[in-house]
């Protein structure tokens, strides 16, 4: 693609950020529901991090006993950022005048006098830690977490790769971009090389996912017929696991994806690989090398994507036609993250498709690719 077309002008974005959800007060709106944060790694015992997230300033930190904490940063007392302090067993004590919390953002101690003044709290956010990264339950209205997610059963399993190979890039758009891209069929040959002939979107409450498989020119273009099957699932707004199967059963794939928003018009996005193979055609060492060229070749062909999200108009009204994918329903299914709990209407997002649920896009992969049909499905509509 052209490396000189402009990133948005500045009125761009001025028109995109009148679309975004928003609050009553008009400031934005983010979605509800678990949101990676980081790698594990980047979150040692006793040494807090500042994070810049959902508008905010978060401050992270792992206790003394190994559990990951996040609360808002900026000390209720005169307002210091609590990321620059010092994690005292499992509290955090305020570098400016050693005020100290607790993972509930309760403050438990004040130096120089004993009466806690009442609002004497920040806000802290429920934390979850799965498959080596960090997660935050953001929810506008503060309550508890609606959803759980079941870490990857493969992660670290007999036969894959060790651990994730993985990127992290910061992208000017908003989450919507990212979120529809999984169901925008019409892109997947241009912008990914994948000639998707067979595709099933599931909708299941907060989760959505897809099963589609076609020929990858790309992927699997070394092998003759060679189909890639994928099966995708995502929980909540941010947070997607895709398996890749080659018909070929050479070489599989697990992906995670996942973002957060920093601000109106900024995201963190994270990649995750894990890969697994014929240990006759190849040697654990060969796999990891492959591993490293499935990242950086995934790298590139994301980079395609924000590419065009960088620079592209929301379009609240996109004219659309057959073949599209099932845009229009995945937006309706994503309003859910930004409506109030007691608004959201679950029954509009139960719409499965041939009656399949996301427990069968698990399921049933293995018999779809032996009958190369999807059971139930006359035929396969968006
Ligand atoms: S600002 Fe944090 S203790 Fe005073
Ligand atoms: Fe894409």
């Amino acid at each position: 693609m052209a490396d000189d077309l402009k990133k948005s002008s500045a009125a761009t974005v001025q028109r995109n950020l009148l679309t975004i959800p928003r609050l009553a007060d008009g400031s934005p709106r983010y979605a509800r529901g678990w949101h990676m944060v980081g790698w594990s790694d980047e979150f040692e015992v006793a040494k807090p991090v500042a994070r810049d997230y959902f508008g905010q300033r978060l401050a992270i930190y792992r206790g003394e006993d190994g559990k990951v904490r996040c609360m808002d940063a900026f000390c209720p007392h005169l307002g210091a950022d609590l990321s620059a302090g010092t994690v005292k067993g499992n509290l955090l004590q305020c570098a400016f005048h050693n005020w100290t919390y607790d993972g509930s953002g309760q403050c438990v101690k004040i130096p120089y006098c004993d009466k806690i003044p009442p609002r004497a709290k920040t806000r802290a956010y429920p934390v979850m830690e799965i498959n080596d990264t960090v997660l935050v339950w953001h929810d506008h209205e503060q309550g508890a977490p609606e959803m759980d997610i079941a870490p990857l059963q493969e992660y670290k399993g007999a036969g894959w790769t060790k651990g994730w190979q993985r990127f992290k890039i910061t992208i000017k758009t908003h989450p919507r971009e990212v979120m529809e891209n999984t169901v925008d069929k019409g892109h997947l040959l241009p912008i990914h090389g994948f000639d998707v002939d067979t595709w099933l979107p599931v909708w299941n409450g907060n989760m959505c996912g897809e099963l589609m498989w076609g020929k990858h020119t790309r992927l699997a273009a070394d092998v003759k017929d060679d189909k890639l099957y994928v099966r995708s699932i995502s929980h909540g707004p941010a947070y997607q696991y895709t398996w890749q199967i080659q018909d070929s059963g050479q070489f599989d794939s697990l992906i995670l994806t996942a973002w957060c928003p920093v601000d109106e018009n900024t995201l963190d996005y994270w990649f995750g690989v894990i890969c697994k193979a014929d240990p006759a055609q190849f040697t654990p060492e060969m796999l990891e090398a492959a591993a490293v060229g499935y990242c950086k070749a995934s790298f590139d062909a994301f980079m395609e994507d924000v590419y065009i999200w960088e620079r592209k108009l929301y379009r609240p009204e996109p004219v659309l036609c057959a073949g599209d994918g099932p845009i229009a329903k995945l937006r309706r299914w994503y309003t859910q993250f930004y409506t109030d709990r007691a608004q959201v209407d679950n029954a509009q997002f139960h719409n499965n498709n041939h009656n399949w649920t996301i427990q069968d896009l698990r399921d049933r992969m293995p018999q779809v690719m032996a009958t190369q049909q999807i059971p139930g499905a006359a035929t396969v509509a968006a």
